[in-house]
């Protein structure tokens, strides 16, 4: 038997038994003819005394940083006791010893801050794992998992598994592919995710399934997406929207109860998606905090749906503002005392070119109710003061102004407004909030091929009062510049994201099951019946033999487990990630194949890796 006990487990009340324990070697501290060594495990640390006595055997056999010992010894309660760890009551007077195996000297410190960069620790990322940070976020990952499983299990979920070589499933990236040794010339495509698998499973009968799968997308790299990631995947026959809404948030709140013992009893909030790009400026907003952006000026083609409010600003003579197509605010809740340096510091932040915008407009709104503004010399008080209330501003904030085309405008405020509630502390992890982003568009336009995508999937509903808009209108677009104008631009989709401060963890829709409506769609999207058979054959096919009504959703398993564990990085909560590049370093990948194999898989190379 290697241990009697783990490295966490030992207290006060063990004292006098003999125990026996194995791990690695933390720390080793000499003091005169005593030594002392902190074994660690998975389960914790337990302080090791090697009296005089052991101290030939030391000699004989130096313990290093890193090697695997094993130590029995009598539990001894301490003088010097430590409250940090939980067996710092406690501590083993060693009587036997032995060195289960050596340790080179680790690349970096194994300990919670430590000295490895990125690189070196991806490398090296078993050491890595052995630090208690990166444990503690592979236990909640596996606490989250195992929450999922229990809820869906207990909802009648069957996990069922799907195949990974399989036919391109679209969802908007470029897919890994597999060539196929038995079928030369030929590749299998890595599933983006199961999206046509479940569908499939709908229509054999397996109402209600889950899976928490890996998922490929040959896509850019962010802190927040691997080429790799993981789902949990979920489809259900005979629902509608709200039963899908109310069942997974229903899943969040009890994993928020499992994992963080928090009781999430508030409704979660719901927001069109419409609403969500007009007040927050992108479809996933982070609602813990206000700061709703104001439109003081709506772009020309919203008219006459949005009220006409540009007299507000417009024809003051400030050419910034009358030859923008809009105008946003937001107002940044104390912060009129802002200095010159303070906002000449935000304006380069916004000319910053992930930004990309010319300048800032503000409005300081004093205490004593008077306005000071960078634009006074355009705008009389009183005319800063209807901007100041159209903006939801109070005495004490400052306001916020960006001008300039709608989509880049739009996304610089939403950047901004982000960015001040960081400065302003309001984006703290240690609160969470959900919200539903419904009545997602179907479509949304590809400028590069002009022509309509699917905003969330082929696969995806139309509101049913939409479907006439999509079957009786030719999908063309006859002038690019007039996309908008065109009445696909306005359809909506039965389709649903759930964001969790700001972050978009899950998202699905309710499917189309009739093979008319999928026909329809795939034209739309400018697919020939030809092709929408070559690709998706199977899956009409299947809806003519019964498919019954079904929609469902899919979460970022990684994403969930990040934001829960207070992290931007979804690679520290994967045990073997990819590094920005798609490499795996640890394991040289992907790397080039011997010609034996190019030559059976009738693989020709134009480029030598
Ligand atoms: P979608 O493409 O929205 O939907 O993906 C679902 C969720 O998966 C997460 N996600 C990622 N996480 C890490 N790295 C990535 N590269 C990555 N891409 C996506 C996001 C996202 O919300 N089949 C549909 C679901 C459905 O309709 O049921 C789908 O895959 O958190």
């Amino acid at each position: 038997m290697y241990r009697t006990h783990t490295c966490g487990e030992l207290r006060t009340e063990h004292a006098a038994q003999t125990v026996t324990l194995a791990g690695w070697v933390q720390t080793k501290r000499e003091f005169g003819k005593i030594t002392f060594v902190d074994l660690r495990d998975r389960y914790g640390i337990t302080q090791l005394l090697f009296g005089e006595a052991l101290n030939a055997q030391l000699a004989a056999n130096p313990l290093g940083r890193e090697f695997v010992l094993q130590a029995t010894g009598t539990v001894n309660e301490r003088s010097n006791k430590n409250a940090n760890i939980p067996t710092g009551d406690v501590e083993i007077a060693v009587t036997s010893f032995k060195i289960l195996n050596k340790s080179e000297v680790p690349p970096f410190t194994i300990q919670d801050d430590t000295d490895g960069g990125d690189e070196l620790r991806m490398k090296y990322r078993y050491l890595d794992l052995r630090r208690n940070a990166l444990k503690k976020n592979l236990e909640l990952r596996y606490a989250v998992g195992r929450s999922t499983r229990n809820y869906l299990h207990e909802n009648n979920f069957m996990d069922i598994e799907t195949p990974f070589l399989i036919k391109s499933t679209p969802e908007g990236a470029r897919d890994f592919v597999v060539p196929s040794r038995m079928n030369g010339g030929q590749f299998y495509a890595l599933p983006q995710s199961p999206q046509t698998f479940k569908q499939l499973l709908m229509v054999s009968g397996y109402d209600r399934y889950y899976q928490i799968v890996k998922c490929f997308r040959d896509e850019d790299l962010r802190a927040d997406r691997q080429p790799e990631f993981t789902q949990i995947d979920c489809e259900m026959a005979f629902v509608e929207q709200e039963d899908i809404l109310q069942m997974f948030e229903g899943l969040v709140k009890r994993i928020f109860k499992d994992v963080k013992n928090i009781d999430y009893t508030e409704t979660v909030e719901r927001m069109t998606w419409e609403n969500a790009m007009w007040h927050y400026g992108n479809d996933k907003p982070d609602i813990r905090f206000d700061m709703r952006i104001c439109n003081l000026k709506f772009p020309a083609h919203t008219f006459p749906t949005k009220e006409n409010i540009n007299h507000l600003i417009s024809g003051a003579g400030f050419g910034v503002f009358d030859d923008a197509e809009t105008v946003l605010a937001i107002a940044a809740k104390g912060c009129a005392d802002y200095t010159r340096k303070q906002t000449d510091e935000l304006t380069e932040w916004v000319k910053r070119p992930q930004i990309g915008m010319k300048g800032l407009v503000f409005i300081k709104c004093n205490t004593d109710g008077t306005f000071k503004s960078s634009v006074d010399k355009f705008y009389s008080e009183d005319k800063l003061k209807a901007i100041a209330e159209a903006a939801n501003a109070q005495a004490g904030d400052l306001i916020l102004i960006l001008a300039g085309a709608e989509e880049r405008t739009r996304k610089a405020t939403s950047d901004l407004r982000m960015e001040m509630a960081t400065r302003l502390g309001l984006r703290k992890n240690t609160a969470f909030k959900l919200l539903w982003v419904i009545d997602f568009p179907l479509f949304e336009y590809a400028e590069e091929d002009n022509r309509w995508v699917a905003r969330h999937h082929p696969f995806t509903s139309p509101k049913p009062d939409h479907i006439a808009t999509m079957i009786n209108n030719n999908p063309v677009i006859e002038d690019a510049a007039k996309y908008l104008e065109h009445p696909y631009s306005n359809i909506k989709a039965n389709a649903y994201d759930l964001v969790l401060n700001g972050n978009e963890i899950g998202g699905g829709s309710i499917r189309i099951f009739q093979r008319e409506l999928q026909e329809k769609m795939f034209a739309a999207l400018g697919m020939t019946e030809e092709e929408a058979n070559h690709k998706f054959g199977f899956l009409l096919g299947a809806f003519e033999f019964g498919a019954p009504p079904h929609g469902g959703l899919a979460f970022g398993f990684d994403r969930l487990c990040a934001i829960l564990g207070g992290s931007e990085s979804i690679r520290d909560f994967i045990a073997f990630p990819k590094n920005n590049s798609g490499r795996d370093v640890m394991l040289d990948a992907p790397s080039s194949i011997d010609d034996k194999q190019l030559v059976e898989l009738q693989i020709k190379l134009d480029v030598k890796a």
